[in-house]
């Protein structure tokens, strides 16, 4: 009974079985450092208002980075009697230092204690999400870079549409990613909080002084309200959704890359490095790091699933329910980042199939939407543009050629006032060459966007970026 720290009112002892069902320490010790950081920044400002003496706040420093060394070398003990990581770190303290040890937790409850463990992981979860991301759009850029000359079909309902540069198609990734980061620093915000000093749920009676401990622990603020801080994981969930857009803008990533490697599509080979076989089918070479990609999707959203209906109708202030909190967010982390780890190399290292994607340009009338600006520029309603290139595409289908290749003759039987310079249109070159709008395809346009990612990135011109290739062949891959 006394093993407990609430040994006094108590006449029994735990039952194992509740034991086994209540302890958190079996994920929760992850949190060791962020919880010693937070009791070491708590112990100083005790000392600070005369709560315990400079020489106890210096014992209880020291133990702790003892207790650290101790986690981290392997050789300290968890076990479930102790529940969680906070009571272990705290037994561990009063094991060296006696009562000193037992001063530690003045002021302080678990429940602003473990709010403030989670913001500062969090904290630091977003900085290396948020790095990761970033190594993601340098891929992007450097890729964008290489195949600055490659011209792609463009899709819409999976249908060819109209032609854009292959850096268009990557920097769109870019964007996305960039407002998943925004997102994030957005969550780092709210996140960066000092919730500790609310003690159990309604402050303390003791003259602690919270703006210290945010300064030490380099939060901006101080949680506002004792019973919304200790009950409030919204900073969890926000990231949690985060994680799960990152998660979808990856997914939908791999699908369309799986797609371009398929036979079919053949607009891309994926590095062997990052396939894998099949056990029966000997030419098999499977695209599993995208299908998986894409497949952890289902975990990242049906963890945010799982945080949302955790706190649904929960009563302030702190609840039992909200230890559950963890796995789901750890888990969540652990899969982007993962994730994003794998999907940089990915990109660097794919290689466009040049002649595959050339040889099929002609196809879909790619520039029939470009002739239809055309016929508008000359002075045509839009609506009548679009009914006569309608007609010449059916005239092209019938005939089995693109566009390009009917006569001037041909091209006046739809409309009389067409001359040679249409020409200047046609083609899925002339159609790419053809654009002028501020963030469209247009090559002067993509050059831009090219730049601003650069300069964003801190990534060197165009100049001193090498090749993918040439990056590739130093790593020998
Ligand atoms: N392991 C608990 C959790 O993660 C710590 C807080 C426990 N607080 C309490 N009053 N039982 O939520």
């Amino acid at each position: 009974m006394s093993d407990k720290p609430w040994g006094g009112v108590f006449s029994e002892a735990t039952d194992r079985r509740v034991e086994k069902f209540t302890e958190s320490v079996s994920f929760d010790r992850r949190l060791y450092a962020h919880d010693i950081r937070c009791s070491a920044a708590h112990a100083q400002m005790l000392a600070k208002v005369g709560l315990i003496t400079d020489d106890e706040c210096h014992q209880i420093v020291q133990a702790l980075d003892d207790v650290r060394q101790q986690i981290e070398q392997g050789h300290f003990a968890f076990s479930v009697e102790l529940e969680d990581v906070h009571m272990h770190i705290e037994r561990a303290l009063v094991d060296r230092l006696g009562d000193v040890g037992r001063k530690l937790h003045t002021a302080r409850s678990r429940n602003d204690q473990v709010s403030t463990d989670l913001r500062l992981w969090v904290r630091d979860a977003i900085d290396q999400i948020d790095a990761a991301l970033a190594a993601v759009q340098r891929a992007w850029v450097v890729r964008s870079a290489g195949d600055r000359e490659v011209i792609l079909a463009g899709y819409t309902h999976l249908r060819r549409a109209q032609p854009v540069l292959a850096p268009h198609y990557w920097l769109a990734y870019c964007e996305k990613f960039q407002r998943d980061r925004e997102r994030l620093a957005d969550c780092r915000r709210r996140t960066n909080v000092l919730s500790l000093g609310t003690a159990a749920l309604a402050g303390t009676t003791l003259p602690i002084d919270r703006q210290e401990v945010a300064d030490r622990l380099q939060f901006d603020g101080l949680a506002g309200n004792s019973l919304d801080a200790s009950s409030d994981r919204d900073f969890i969930i926000e990231f949690a959704f985060v994680l799960a857009l990152v998660a979808e803008h990856l997914s939908a990533w791999a699908e369309e890359w799986i797609l371009w490697s398929t036979t079919e599509f053949d607009f891309l080979r994926l590095p062997q490095a990052f396939c894998t076989g099949s056990s029966i089918m000997p030419q098999k070479i499977n695209p599993d790091v995208l299908e998986l990609i894409r497949g952890k999707t289902a975990r990242v959203i049906g963890n945010l699933t799982r945080l949302l209906v955790l706190v649904k109708g929960l009563p302030l202030a702190y609840n039992r329910d909200l230890q559950e909190d963890k796995e789901p967010l750890f888990d969540s982390f652990d899969t982007v980042l993962a994730c994003l780890e794998l999907a940089a190399p990915l990109i660097e290292q794919a290689q466009l199939n040049r002649t595959a994607i050339a040889a099929r340009l002609e196809e879909g009338f790619l520039d029939a939407t470009t002739l239809m600006e055309y016929l508008i520029r000359r002075g045509r309603p839009q609506r009548t543009a679009h009914d006569l290139v309608g007609n010449l595409v059916r005239a092209a289908s019938e005939r089995g050629v693109p566009l390009a290749q009917l006569s001037l003759e041909e091209l006046r039987q739809c409309d009389p006032d067409l001359d040679e310079s249409v020409y200047q249109v046609l083609g899925t070159q002339n159609a790419v060459a053809a654009f002028v709008s501020f963030g469209s395809t247009a090559p002067a346009e993509v050059d831009k966007q090219l730049e601003r990612w650069r300069q964003k990135l801190g990534i060197p011109g165009n100049d001193q970026i090498e090749p993918a290739e040439t990056a590739q062949d130093k790593l020998g891959l």
